[in-house]
């Protein structure tokens, strides 16, 4: 047996690989109520039974065959259909089928970014995008956000600031417009249009991550950051996992199409999983998608409701902004509250939540300690009154450590 971890076996490994753990963390007691995540509801998963055999059957020579790199050609058709009905208008050829949208993010940074580069993310910022950023090297400039979403004007400042003390120009802006992933905001028009005015006098680009854009409960759509985009600035990424189901892990990128043919020969999977795409492009056909997005919507808002009612109930020091979509809340606790401690501690009680420190990308920075997440949209009616009920006693046990602490 070659022992990996005696000097002498060392391989050197990666710049982007040397700082990570050398083990994962253990699962959750398989008992515990999980708010942590961004899985589906397990009753809105559909039903692809029908797809899969005209798939494995009538589609055989296609499905077990390696796909077209740029993804089927039928649903790239669709994915046009799909955003034109929605209001943004794309060619074929600026469609590029991924294995998900994480996947559709770390392809747009393979062709924008060497390492040292600077890129924009808000404060907080999708966590899973973090680690896929460090591991381009880059620089994180951070922007704010309040309630119409990420704050254009610090961002053109911070620019012209940057530029001023000759630090380099960011590649990228990467945001999360519709029910921004964690704080569940969603950006103004006004703020949209300004954003890509910005992106077009400066010569950034702009990452539009957009999973949760038809998880809308209430309110009016608002224009997609592509569909106001006259500069060819803007990458729009969707994916298939909120619309439909996340373990089919199929997503696309739309862009510029020169650049997505780039994009294309820097995607070495050969070809993403024809088979799954063909079951996708089957349902959108029989026309099932539009019924299933409003059961989609129907579930989640349900799940949004009653955790919001049990939050208030248990926890009435927890500040939140109700989103109208999306799968997540954003909890402020009092000033002084280590959310950090207070998800720990209701790990050990049997509730999953994360600490809003993982949010935030730079790690020389000062940010708030005082955040939760928590994912309403797996949890049955009855694991989020006990979930809330376990979470709030954790919060209870630290804060009365914390106003211990500050008097004594
Ligand atoms: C903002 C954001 N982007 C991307 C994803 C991942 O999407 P996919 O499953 O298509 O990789 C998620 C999933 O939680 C998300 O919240």
């Amino acid at each position: 047996v070659t022992d990996h971890a005696s000097p002498a076996a060392q391989p050197t490994l990666a710049r982007r690989a040397a700082g990570l753990a050398s083990s994962l963390p253990a699962s959750p007691d398989a008992r515990s109520i999980a708010f942590d995540s961004g899985h589906a509801f397990p009753g809105v998963l559909p039903d692809l039974t029908r797809e899969c055999v005209v798939a494995l059957t009538t589609c055989r020579p296609e499905t077990l065959q390696y796909a077209p790199r740029p993804g089927l050609a039928d649903l790239r058709a669709e994915i046009v259909r799909f955003m034109a009905s929605d209001g943004t208008s794309v060619a074929p050829e600026q469609v590029l089928v991924t294995n998900g949208a994480k996947h559709a993010i770390e392809l747009i940074c393979r062709l924008l970014l060497d390492e040292g580069d600077a890129i924009v993310v808000t404060t907080p910022t999708y966590f899973t995008a973090i680690p896929i950023f460090r591991s381009f090297g880059v620089e994180f400039v951070e922007v704010p956000q309040d309630q119409h979403g990420l704050d254009v004007a610090h961002l053109r400042e911070t620019l012209a600031d940057r530029a001023k003390a000759g630090r380099r120009a960011p590649k990228f802006v990467y945001n999360v417009p519709d029910f921004h992933n964690p704080t569940g905001v969603t950006m103004s028009e006004a703020r949209r249009r300004e954003l890509v005015e910005l992106a077009g006098e400066l010569g950034f680009f702009v990452i539009e991550d957009s999973p949760y854009r038809k998880v809308r409960f209430e309110g009016v759509s608002v224009p997609s950051v592509a569909s106001l985009d006259g500069n060819a600035r803007v990458f729009h990424v969707g994916t298939f996992s909120k619309l439909m189901a996340p373990g089919l892990r199929v997503g696309w990128v739309t862009g510029p199409a020169d650049l997505i043919a780039r994009m294309i020969q820097l995607k070495s999977d050969g070809g993403s999983c024809p088979l799954t795409q063909r079951v996708i492009v089957e349902f959108l056909r029989a026309g099932r998608l539009p019924a299933h997005i409003a059961q989609v919507q129907v579930t989640y808002r349900a799940n949004r409701d009653a955790m919001v009612a049990a939050l208030g109930e248990e926890m009435p020091d927890a500040r939140m902004d109700v989103p109208q979509g999306g799968y997540y809340l954003w909890l402020t606790l009092p000033e002084g509250v280590d959310a950090t401690e207070v998800a720990r501690v209701a790990g050990e009680r049997g509730v999953i939540v994360l600490p809003g420190s993982r949010f935030f990308a730079r790690s020389d920075a000062p940010h708030p300690g005082n955040h939760l997440r928590v994912a309403y949209s797996h949890a049955t009616s009855d694991e989020i009154t006990e979930g809330v009920h376990r979470l709030a006693a954790a919060y209870r046990t630290v804060a009365a450590g914390a106003r211990a602490a500050s008097v004594s």
